[in-house]
């Protein structure tokens, strides 16, 4: 099974020049999603994970089954004022301005092993900004874990010194 066959193309979403990976179809698909999911984690293979952090919103869908799978605790870095327990911030850098994401200041404990997931690595600044949540609190991150990679955008650079695993590149 090709998980490209599950991911379709939506010309100038959410704005005109831009080609929208959607990943709903495969979300619609109960073989297709456990076998993204399966991808997903093979990649971890005897590593040890007790956390995963998911970002707000499309990380939180296979962040949660992965956890499941992994049989780690879900942690969800949420954007701002969401979050109703204390928190931490960061921001990062959007095309024009900044946008901020936080996270729990007692969802990740000193030296928990941490795999960070989220749908789509782009520009790579949201990752960043998870990376610096989970690195404040004293997280030690495992994997950058996407379902997507759109190499074009060259979100590594930014992320440097990371294992980071894509199931689908573009
Ligand atoms: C999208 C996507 C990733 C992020 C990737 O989320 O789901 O989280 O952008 O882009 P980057 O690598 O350039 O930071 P978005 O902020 O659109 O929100 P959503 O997940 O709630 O749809
Ligand atoms: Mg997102």
């Amino acid at each position: 099974m090709k998980l490209e066959n599950y991911i379709r193309d939506i010309q100038g979403f959410p704005k005109e020049g831009i080609l929208f990976k959607d990943i709903t179809p495969l979300l619609n698909d109960a073989d297709a999603t456990k076998e993204c999911l399966k991808i997903l984690a093979e990649s971890l293979k005897g590593q040890k994970i007790n956390k995963v952090v998911g970002a707000e919103s499309r990380g939180f869908l296979f962040g949660m089954l992965l956890a499941q799978e992994l049989n780690a605790g879900f942690v969800p870095v949420r954007k701002p004022n969401k979050l109703p327990y204390e928190t931490i911030s960061a921001s990062y850098d959007l095309e024009y301005g900044t946008d901020t994401l936080e996270i729990h200041k007692d969802a990740i404990q000193k030296g928990d092993k941490v795999l960070i997931h989220d749908d789509v690595l782009a520009t790579g600044g949201t990752a960043k900004a998870v990376c610096e949540l989970v690195e404040k609190l004293g997280g030690e991150i495992v994997q950058l874990n996407f379902l997507m990679e759109l190499t074009f955008l060259n979100g590594r650079d930014k992320l440097n010194g990371y294992d980071i695993f894509a199931a689908v590149t573009y």
